[in-house]
């Protein structure tokens, strides 16, 4: 069949619209008809080369859609199912699936391919194969997908708000709550109010932290992250640091989380300055490939016992936290429609971007 999708051909060029066949699934496959894909900053990445890729792909990795079609050895899916893609595939079985840590699954190391598991493509267009971001490629009207990337969902949930956690919410709300381990009272500074950051509010708020300070140039991002959970908010490290120090009387922040659209060396910096005794700085947002972005006295951090990690999927297993994470909103207790700030075509995905970069966006949404 054929389907209509924005690609990247390589570093430095803008997105292309253009048709391509698709070819029906395999074993253990489904074809999605995409409803609605978030656009997250790690496509922008792709754009930029700050992410390692193949080309040429499919963008998009955020997305909710409707079963089409189950290729064979299928059992757990079936048309009409709606569901949300997960931005990592998960096997099930591998070591790391197996002690409850999926979000590394050995699977992530055809995030370089974007090739399917099997190793082949089904998305092809003048002779060439195209691979689909996180194995996904939401930005397609249509796609082929394995069945290790695919959550079922209540038939209920609006698809639009359910694209978000695909990616940009269980990961945010997991640097917050999984990864950070905020606890009832914390204080926690989130640095960066985009489509991530934002879920980083969320969660500490939600997990009890007493003061939740919010980092970002744009205020705009500030005023939003003012309604959905934070207690502070700031312009700049600077100025979070000065927050930092008045309302915990000089002691430092529990967690410092890193959210930012591309980590500099700077905010790591104020980051790890930022945090008490034994804080946690959690880095979920990328810096550019290759550049070297942690500068730090590890004098303080051993007689401190600062500690300084990574989260991807916000450290939380994507098959659990999914489902979570629409829990939470049909209770209320997250905020999905509030994060969407501008739908868009599929032919206007390269505005959407340049809105993001602009700091006009929490979330964009493009709606098939
Ligand atoms: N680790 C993971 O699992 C994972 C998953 C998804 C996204 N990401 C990454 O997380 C990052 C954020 O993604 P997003 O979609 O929210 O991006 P976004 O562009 O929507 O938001 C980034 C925000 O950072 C702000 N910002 C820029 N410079 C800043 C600074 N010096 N101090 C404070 N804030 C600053 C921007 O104004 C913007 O509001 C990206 O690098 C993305 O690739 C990581
Ligand atoms: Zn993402
Ligand atoms: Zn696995």
């Amino acid at each position: 069949m054929k389907t209509r999708a924005a690609v990247l051909r390589d570093i430095g060029k803008d997105w292309e619209i253009t048709e391509l066949d698709l070819d029906p699934p395999r074993a253990g496959e489904v074809l999605i008809r995409y409803v609605a894909s978030g656009m997250c900053h790690s496509d922008d990445h792709l754009r930029t080369g700050d992410i390692p890729v193949r080309y040429p792909i499919v963008g998009g990795h955020e997305g909710a859609g409707i079963i089409e079609e189950t290729g064979p050895a299928v059992d757990r899916l079936k048309a009409g199912d709606h569901v949300v893609c997960s931005f990592l595939p998960v096997c099930g079985h591998c070591r790391f699936c197996a002690r409850g840590m999926s979000n590394l699954c050995d699977l992530g190391a055809l995030l370089i391919s974007n090739s399917l598991p099997d190793g082949t493509f089904r998305f092809h267009g003048d002779g060439e194969d195209y691979g689909q971001m996180c194995l996904v490629g939401t930005f397609s009207q249509y796609a082929v997908v394995s069945e290790h990337s695919v959550v079922k969902i209540d038939d209920d949930l609006p698809l639009e708000a359910a694209a978000l956690v695909g990616c940009g919410v269980p990961t945010g709300w997991g640097t917050a709550v999984n990864a950070g381990g905020v606890r009832p009272g914390d204080t926690t500074v989130v640095y960066g109010i985009g489509g991530v950051g934002i879920n980083a509010v969320q969660g500490a708020a939600a997990a009890g932290a007493r003061h939740v300070i919010a980092v970002d140039p744009v205020a705009f991002k500030l005023e939003v992250a003012a309604r959905l959970g934070a207690t502070h908010t700031a312009g700049d490290a600077e100025a979070a640091q000065e927050i930092v120090t008045e309302v915990t009387r000089g002691v430092g922040a529990d967690q410092a989380l890193i959210t930012m659209g591309v980590v500099t060396e700077e905010t790591i910096t104020s980051a790890f300055a930022a945090i008490r005794k034994g804080g946690t700085v959690v880095i979920t947002g990328l810096g550019g490939l290759g550049k070297k972005t942690i500068q730090l006295p590890s004098f303080e951090l051993t007689l401190f016992e600062k500690q300084l990690k990574g989260a991807l999927f916000g450290g939380g297993n994507p098959f659990e936290e999914i489902p979570r994470m629409l829990d939470l909103y049909r209770a209320g207790k997250l905020k999905l429609d509030e994060l969407i700030t501008t739908r868009y075509r599929l032919d206007e995905v390269n505005q959407g971007y340049r809105d993001m970069l602009d700091g006009r966006n929490v979330r964009g949404v493009i709606v098939h």
